[in-house]
């Protein structure tokens, strides 16, 4: 297979952990002969300082011909007062409209042996598997006017969309609730929004053409509650663009930690941006202490919904998932015991997590 990959490693720890994506797809593209051709371009806070804008048209034309991005993740405190319509923020924003990815997916499960990682009681976390299904390019985001009156005293943020908006999402979350436990988790906040009453009408008039799942309507505020005291209760939550913001932040904390995260964005057809769900982690950004695991996980599922290739995605998580057995960590995850590693050690476990499936493989079938 031969892919044309756009790298945007933008901000804070996002060029650190890109470095470990690339290596890792490096290894899978030598192992199943594939061709893998990365293209770098700049956005967020790097593209600002190398060409003024948070997105250059150079990299929008790019991604635009690309058969997948992979980004790592933007801002932090240097551009935080600048003019607003220049924030690093509005690069990855508009590089997610531009491309009409309207689904991001955002896969939350614990690996077993993490599960004393979480804060939460392990009881409580233990069995969770969700998919959260979040609107991407609408609401709040990207209403107009979004704007300060009256001397900067009154503001105002439109909260916009459109029914076809609407129905492309939660169609999004009834076919991955199809295909996965059959329960689909709708939230809104019904009982206050107007936009909330047409999702609620949407999710029910498309629950007629699925049968074979089961739909449950939950306000966000009492689905944050849940989110953290029966996370086993869900299987496919679908939610528009902030609420599912929030959700999913609040779920990762049953993984461990943020930095375990990842996340497809995603439109009809194989084209999709796949980037972790955390920042640039100003905190820590260039001190080889970052988790790349959200990263790394975030190219595998590149490999599985943009290039269908699902036994090379396969491989990846399950190199995670024995260097989490092995016991490493980066230093995100507060562990008692286990062994601290650095972002580039974390990287080098995992690939060799892979040579060595590949090379026990070539031995049993040999
Ligand atoms: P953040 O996700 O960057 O960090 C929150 C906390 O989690 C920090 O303590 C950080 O050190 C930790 N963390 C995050 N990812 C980690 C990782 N991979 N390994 C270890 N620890 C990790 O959120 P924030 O601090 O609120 O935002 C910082 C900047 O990132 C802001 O400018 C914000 O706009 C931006 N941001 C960008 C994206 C993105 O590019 N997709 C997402 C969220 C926030
Ligand atoms: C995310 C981030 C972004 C968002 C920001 C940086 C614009 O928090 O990808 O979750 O709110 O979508
Ligand atoms: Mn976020």
């Amino acid at each position: 297979m031969d892919k044309q990959i756009i790298l945007l490693p933008g901000d804070g720890i996002g060029r650190e952990i890109m470095e470990s994506a690339k290596l890792v797809l490096t290894a899978i593209a030598m192992e199943y002969n594939h061709k893998f051709t990365f293209h770098e371009h700049a956005i967020g806070g790097d593209a600002i300082d190398k060409y003024g804008v948070p997105l250059p048209e150079d990299t929008v034309n790019a991604c635009s011909s690309a058969d997948a991005i992979l980004l790592g993740a933007v801002g932090g405190p240097k551009w935080d007062s600048i003019p607003v319509h220049l924030r690093p923020e509005k690069g990855l924003l508009g590089i997610r409209k531009s491309l009409g990815l309207f689904a991001n997916l955002r896969p939350v499960k614990g690996f077993a042996s993490l599960l004393h990682a979480s804060p939460l009681k392990e009881e409580i976390i233990k069995d969770s598997d969700i998919m959260i299904v979040r609107e991407l390019t609408g609401g709040l985001y990207f209403g107009q006017p979004s704007e300060r009156r009256e001397n900067g005293n009154v503001v105002v943020d439109t909260l916009y969309y459109h029914r076809t908006e609407m129905e492309r999402i939660i169609e999004k979350g009834f076919q991955s609730a199809r295909i996965r436990n059959k329960h689909l988790t709708s939230v809104d906040k019904a009982n206050v929004l107007e936009s909330s009453r047409m999702w609620r009408e949407i999710v029910n008039e498309k629950a007629k053409d699925y049968p074979d799942v089961t739909v449950e309507h939950l306000l966000v505020d009492a689905a944050a509650m849940k989110l953290i005291t029966q996370p086993n209760q869900f299987d496919v939550i679908v939610t528009e663009n902030l609420f599912g913001d929030i959700l999913s932040d609040e779920a990762s904390v049953l993984t461990g930690s943020l930095g375990m995260l990842p996340s497809a964005s995603v439109r009809t057809d194989g084209v999709g941006l796949y980037e972790p769900v955390h920042g640039s982690a100003p905190d820590i950004a260039g001190k080889d202490t970052a988790n790349p695991l959200g990263m790394i996980l975030s190219a595998a599922l590149m490999l599985r919904y943009s290039f269908g290739l699902e036994e090379e995605a396969s491989e990846i998580e399950s190199a995670v998932n024995e260097c989490m057995e092995q016991g490493y960590h980066t230093a995100d995850l507060k562990l008692n015991g286990g062994k601290q590693v650095s972002t580039k050690k974390m990287t080098e476990i995992v690939l060799g997590n892979l040579t060595t499936k590949r090379i026990s493989d070539s031995i049993c079938n040999s």
